[in-house]
């Protein structure tokens, strides 16, 4: 919508994870090099997590950009509920194996190894990647970590990713998890961006849609984007989108602090979940830990005052209930943002109408 008023060639702040416009912050290029040592060791579980946003999807689309495509074959799966029963049929039919014909899991097992030998022995490597894992419940985990028996010889024949929110980090510290941390290969967890990192994000992002500096930002325009979203990409996404959108309505080429103040209160981004603020003003840095002292304790729970782990499986709701509410009130608030667009441009067009009609007479 704005794209053309300030004559970009592109939407520079899309929600959905695009490696076109991956930006290396020193926190994605740090997890990036602990994703390819874990790689390296080609076994175990790689465990990445971090706010809501922060990036791990888009890091991961990234590695898999730059692996090279003939040796490894990596498949994907995002999980919400996913139940331990399912777990090995939907990781036969991710690897492309038959899974209708039968409900016997130890069929589907040993289709599953007898194609993970095969790969091995082409000399390929699996790796499966489990998105959102903060979901799945310890059970369903300790099913990935039977996946993670497999071998051929010595060497594993599988390896993982988990991705997933702050509360993995928390499942993880769970008595019951304790074989599972020891096949840990590496965990990073991926912090926000920083007050500097904050606007080259903004700035490459709009570069890479030909931005010359039309809009401009005040200095303090980019210090309030930073303490509203607290460097989460996915909220300065957010904020940025509709901070454009709100200077094409008001025909506005610089941008101040107040400007974002007005779109942060619209969006109510302070009453996003307090957690992500609580964890930033904590000073949550990312942190990473490999083979040897992960398997003893991975990071320590996300700041002063968070849940910490819990019994029960159900204990990730709270969390993931806040997420939502944030997205909804997101959702909210664009549509109030369309209505006025909407508005604006049939204003423009009335008036062209009105112009027209005063020409024609
Ligand atoms: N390093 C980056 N470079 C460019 N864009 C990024 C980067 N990190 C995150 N983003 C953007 O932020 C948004 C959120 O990123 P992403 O979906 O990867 O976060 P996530 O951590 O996987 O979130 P969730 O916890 O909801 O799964 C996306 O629009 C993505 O494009
Ligand atoms: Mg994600």
């Amino acid at each position: 919508m704005y794209e053309s008023f300030y004559r970009f060639t592109g939407k520079p702040f899309q929600l959905s994870p695009d490696p076109e416009f991956f930006f290396g912050s020193r926190g994605h290029r740090r997890a990036m090099a602990y994703l390819e040592y874990g790689l390296h060791q080609a076994e175990g579980f790689i465990v990445v997590t971090g706010e809501v946003g922060a990036g791990k999807t888009t890091l991961v689309q990234q590695l898999l950009r730059r692996l090279p495509a003939n040796d490894i074959v990596p498949v994907q799966i995002v999980t919400t509920q996913l139940e331990a029963e399912d777990l090995v049929r939907i990781v036969a039919s991710s690897f492309g194996l038959p899974t209708d014909d039968t409900n016997d899991k130890s069929t589907l097992l040993i289709r599953l190894e007898q194609y993970l030998h095969k790969l091995h022995g082409e000399g390929k490597r699996a790796l499966l990647i489990v998105d959102e894992a903060q979901n799945l419940g310890a059970r369903t985990i300790e099913e990935l970590r039977m996946l993670s028996n497999f071998q051929a010889g010595t060497k594993a024949i599988l390896q993982s990713f988990l991705l997933g929110q702050p509360e993995l980090r928390d499942l993880m510290q769970r008595p019951e998890m304790r074989q599972l941390k020891q096949r840990i290969i590496a965990a990073y967890h991926l912090g926000p961006l920083d007050r500097a990192e904050t606007q080259q994000y903004i700035e490459f992002r709009l570069a890479h849609v030909g931005w010359e500096g039309d809009p401009a930002f005040a200095e303090s325009a980019f210090d309030r984007i930073f303490a509203v979203t607290q460097g989460i990409p996915r909220r300065i996404n957010t904020l940025v989108d509709r901070l454009l959108l709100a200077g094409f309505l008001g025909e506005k080429h610089r941008f101040e602090e107040s400007d974002v103040a007005e779109i942060a209160a619209e969006l109510k981004m302070e009453l996003g979940p307090q957690r992500q603020f609580a964890a930033a003003t904590a000073g949550d840095a990312d942190q990473a830990e490999t083979a040897g002292t992960a398997g003893a304790a991975l990071p320590r729970s996300i700041a002063p005052g968070a849940r910490q782990a819990g019994t029960t499986e159900d204990e990730t709701a709270p969390a993931s209930m806040s997420a939502l509410e944030e997205r909804v009130a997101l959702l909210e608030s664009t549509t109030g943002m369309i209505f006025a667009t909407l508005k604006k441009v049939l204003r423009i067009l009335r008036s062209r109408g009105t112009d027209h009609r005063r020409d024609a007479a």
